[in-house]
């Protein structure tokens, strides 16, 4: 029915102001459906309508309307087929004249042009009918002016306007966004009953998620000129205005993220390694979520390696702090360039800040990984000084210590047999360090350079 393939508009090319409004936008409507736009302030909604219903000529791409090849043909030649309501309650209607007169030109949208306005007697009593179906009892007031009327009025009977010939697509851009809720309502209303009863192919953009729940029959959702989601089928009917307020939320946080991390590890020695470390910090929460995964994303553009696969919710294996903590000495063990090593440092303090709150786990293991790498830039080497010690207390033990940590040597302390795990700059992920293996049933000890405490 509506074929947009892969369409493109870039505004004001190879200027300053050049603005790329809509990138490679694909999209299929069947007759009689009737899709909703969501997106952002400047996100390409309008400029999608506007394409389509020829206010310019795309740039690439093509659109097809009711077996019409349209991508070049002139607003005016296009305005047979389409029906427009736009977010002004001004536009679309000529003030000065009468609502009658208004209704007749509509009426011959298309047809017949350069003749005048004028009414005669089977046309106007058609429009007494039809101006009743409204409920606004303007058919008393035919003769009156449409600049008299409010922008409730005036938008519904542009809509009645705008659908009089049955257009094989009616477009409608945020058509209530400047009416107070009551005569939305009343428009919203009026929509759905035109829409449903001349059962019209419709795409209608809304920045209100009520209305995106309760209308239509999919949602798109455009983002920085692009469809982002496209929702329809049994997701559609499951979807709530608080699912869609929290895509919103999603994205805000993501251009923040992205804002924050301009310009940092443009490029970097060991990416496989860097990889492994957002995967595992990513993790170490134990649920990955979206922003999580655009950030692994845009580094792995922006180096063009391979993104790993991630999942939203999912846990990736390996997610402790151990595992953590590894990834970043792993990291180090290839020697980056120190000021890579700073900004890496930056760029995971964003990563674990960006959330709504940082975890206490995160907390932990950013202070231990802080102490790791500026130990490295700074050339400090082996800082740490809480060293975590497990005290085997029978062969039995001593054999499965071995197997937890091959290559752990005994070595002899205080008349004992002790294993070390490692030495650690934060006491309290030497902590968290010595509750795991508390945890295993071994007794296990902290040791720093000023004290020492035992656990069991
Ligand atoms: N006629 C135009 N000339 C220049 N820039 C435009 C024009 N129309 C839209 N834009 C720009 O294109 C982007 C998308 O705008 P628009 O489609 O109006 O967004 P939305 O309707 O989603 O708020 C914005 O950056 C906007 O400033
Ligand atoms: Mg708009």
């Amino acid at each position: 029915m509506l074929r947009i393939s892969g369409i493109s508009k870039t505004f004001n090319i190879a200027t300053n102001n050049e603005v790329r409004a809509l990138t490679n936008v694909s999209l299929d409507l069947e007759e009689g459906s009737f899709l909703i736009i969501i997106g952002m302030n400047g996100s390409g909604k309008s400029t999608l309508l506007n394409a389509v219903a020829g206010s310019f000529l795309v740039d690439s791409g093509s659109i097809n309307l009711a077996g019409e090849e349209i991508t070049r043909w002139p607003e005016h030649r296009r305005a047979k087929l389409i029906g427009r309501v736009f977010q002004n309650p001004f536009s679309g209607t000529a003030p000065s004249m009468s609502i009658a007169e208004n209704l007749a030109l509509a009426a011959r949208r298309g047809r017949s042009r350069g003749l005048g306005p004028a009414v005669d007697g089977s046309v106007r009593s058609d429009l007494r009918d039809r101006v009743s179906t409204l409920n606004m009892g303007l058919e008393d007031r035919l003769e009156n002016p449409i600049g008299s009327l409010s922008g409730g009025q005036r938008q519904a009977l542009t809509l009645l306007m705008a659908s009089w010939l049955k257009p094989e697509l009616l477009l409608l851009d945020e058509h209530t966004a400047a009416l107070d809720p009551k005569s939305a309502d009343q428009v919203i209303e009026l929509t759905q009953k035109i829409i449903t009863q001349e059962k019209l192919t419709t795409l209608m953009v809304t920045h209100s998620m009520q209305q995106a729940v309760h209308l239509g029959d999919r949602i798109v959702m455009m983002y920085k000129g692009q469809v982002l989601h496209d929702i329809s089928g049994t997701a559609r009917e499951r979807v709530t205005a608080e699912d869609l307020l929290r895509r919103f939320a999603d994205l805000r946080r993501k251009e923040q993220l992205g804002d924050s991390l301009h310009g940092l590890l443009p490029d970097a020695t060991g990416t496989d390694e860097l990889m492994a470390i957002f995967k595992a910090l990513a993790s170490v929460d134990h649920h990955i979520d979206t922003r999580e995964i655009a950030l692994i994303e845009e580094f792995a553009r922006r180096w063009n390696v391979a993104a790993p696969e991630l999942s939203e919710g999912a846990t990736a294996e390996g997610s402790d702090v151990l595992h953590l903590r590894s990834t970043v000495a792993d990291y180090l063990q290839i020697s980056p360039p120190a000021d890579q090593a700073t900004e890496l440092l930056d760029v995971l303090h964003h990563f674990v800040s960006a959330d709504e709150q940082v975890s206490e786990e995160e907390e932990i293991v950013m202070d231990e990984i802080s102490a790791m790498i500026m130990g490295y830039v700074t050339q400090s080497g082996d800082l740490g000084l809480h060293e975590v010690v497990i005290v085997p207390q029978s062969d039995a033990q001593k054999a499965s210590i071995a197997q937890l940590l091959p290559g752990a040597e005994p070595t002899v302390m205080r008349g004992g047999t002790v294993y070390s795990v490692g030495r650690f700059f934060s006491p309290k992920y030497a902590e968290v360090v010595c509750d795991k293996y508390v945890d295993l049933g071994l007794f296990t000890t902290r040791l720093s350079s000023t004290k020492s405490e035992v656990h069991t």
